[in-house]
């Protein structure tokens, strides 16, 4: 971990938040190179959702949430950890997260008994504080999907089975976030709510473990280093009829990249009006507060159904953390020497490539490059970056070490027979490749 840790600042990946006075614990702040990692994965997982299947309608939601909503989601009495404090120097834990009992400080067994930590955060809203008007900040991007299901079917027409799909920052006050950007305090979610029939969810909730699974591989985490875990009864969410974990191999061991959850009609029954009227499954607390109703009417027998609910729920900072792992290698090369390589899967590479003028000073080879950037920017697939640093091999280390897939060299040749050198992140290898035919090169590497 410490390697990424450190790779990730030297190079504007990932900053400790609020860093110049102390830093806040829990937040992190993504630089540079990191807003494109990121992005990259938030649009490949929007792709693979909304663009690539009809039945999948985004959606970007307010963080700021009324109670109401977070009262009948169950989250107000039931979305807390177990804290105990630790009486000799005074530390606060989660209790689960302690073996042996032991205070993770100074070892002392002199804890008090557990008792419930709510994990939202609250805050009050309008200029006047008052105990009655106040908001809270999302824990989960989820809840605003099932306020909005009514407004999404009456405005585009959808039958089940349909998903909407939200990215977005979520917040949970952490007893103790820990491991870099594993488990902080504001984090976001990539989060899919999939309405079926019901009778239909478990076939449904299987074939989404498996294609979780496949969009993970294609963003260069192998399946080999998931492992699926059945949450054990006793371990579900009270909103859960079976949640599937997809667990990571991640640097300071193995822990959830992602839940895929069966959530039944819990979160539309709990939100919905005229709950004595719809034949629900779930356990729901009464709802008096909520003037929708939220179920599908079956065209043939004209009854109202309430869908159940698969849900996919991935982080986006785990799966960065995740993507950054598996990319990470330090190479051998002749020579007793050694390279770091970030063999990031092109559409993820926070730059696409790097052209590299072999003299910073030679305006002729610099105009030709920025020429050729300009080109390769109008492409419209990421950044391309213009790198005169005039040192060839430190600009093939930093792209190496960033996951530039290749580099475009401009030297005395190109301004005679038009061609530049391409250089190949991973093999190394060089070739001549003529400017006219450099877009295309480029695209069929990248895409
Ligand atoms: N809507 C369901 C839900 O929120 P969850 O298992 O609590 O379920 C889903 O969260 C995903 O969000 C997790 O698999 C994880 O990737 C991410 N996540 C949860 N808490 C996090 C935290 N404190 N820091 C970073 N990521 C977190």
């Amino acid at each position: 971990m410490e390697e990424l840790v450190a790779l990730c600042k030297r190079r504007g990946f990932i900053f400790q938040s609020n860093e110049i006075y102390g830093g806040l614990q829990g937040s992190y702040d993504y630089g540079p190179l990191g807003v494109e990692l990121k992005n990259n994965i938030k649009n490949a997982w929007w792709s693979s959702m909304v663009y690539e299947n009809d039945n999948i309608e985004g959606l970007d939601a307010s963080i700021l949430t009324n109670p109401l909503v977070l009262k009948h989601s169950g989250h107000e009495s039931t979305f807390s950890d177990p804290m105990v404090d630790c009486r000799d120097c005074n530390s606060r834990w989660r209790a689960d997260q302690l073996a042996d009992s032991k205070c993770l400080s100074c070892g002392s067994t002199n804890l008090t008994d557990p008792r419930p930590f709510n994990l939202m955060f609250k805050t009050s809203i309008g200029p006047i504080e008052s105990d009655d008007s106040y908001a809270y900040l999302r824990p989960e991007t989820a809840q605003q999907i099932f306020t909005n299901f009514k407004n999404i079917v009456d405005s585009s027409a959808k039958t089940i089975p349909f998903g909407i799909a939200q990215i977005g920052k979520a917040f949970r006050n952490e007893i103790t976030p820990r491991n870099f950007i594993f488990r902080v305090r504001e984090f976001e979610q990539m989060e899919l709510e999939y309405f079926v029939k019901p009778g239909e969810d478990e076939v449904c909730h299987d074939s989404w473990v498996e294609k979780r699974l496949k969009w993970w591989s294609e963003q260069g985490v192998s399946s080999s280093k998931i492992t699926l875990y059945e949450v054990p009864d006793d371990e579900l969410a009270h909103y859960s009829k079976r949640t599937v974990d997809l667990m990571y191999e991640f640097p300071h061991g193995v822990e959830e990249l992602e839940g895929i959850a069966n959530r039944t009609d819990f979160d539309l029954g709990s939100h919905t009006k005229g709950q004595e009227e719809l034949d629900l499954v779930a356990n729901v607390m009464e709802n008096n507060d909520s003037n929708a109703r939220l179920a599908i009417q079956d065209l043939e027998s004209k009854k109202w159904v309430v869908p159940f609910v698969i849900e996919p729920s991935a982080g986006v900072d785990r799966g960065f953390l995740a993507i950054l792992n598996e990319a990470y290698r330090v190479e051998k090369l002749e020579g007793g020497k050694e390279r770091v390589v970030l063999a990031l899967k092109p559409h993820l590479s926070p730059i696409k490539a790097a052209v590299i003028p072999l003299k910073k000073n030679n305006s002729d080879i610099v105009n030709l490059s920025s020429n050729i950037k300009n080109k390769l920017q109008k492409l419209n697939i990421g950044r391309i970056m213009l790198e005169n640093t005039g040192n060839i091999g430190k600009g093939y280390r930093r792209h190496d070490e960033i996951g530039t897939p290749i580099c475009i060299t401009v030297d005395f040749d190109s301004l005679e027979d038009s061609t530049v050198t391409v250089r190949n992140r991973d093999s190394m290898e060089q070739e001549r490749v003529s400017i006219e035919d450099i877009e295309a090169y480029v695209i069929k590497k990248i895409m």
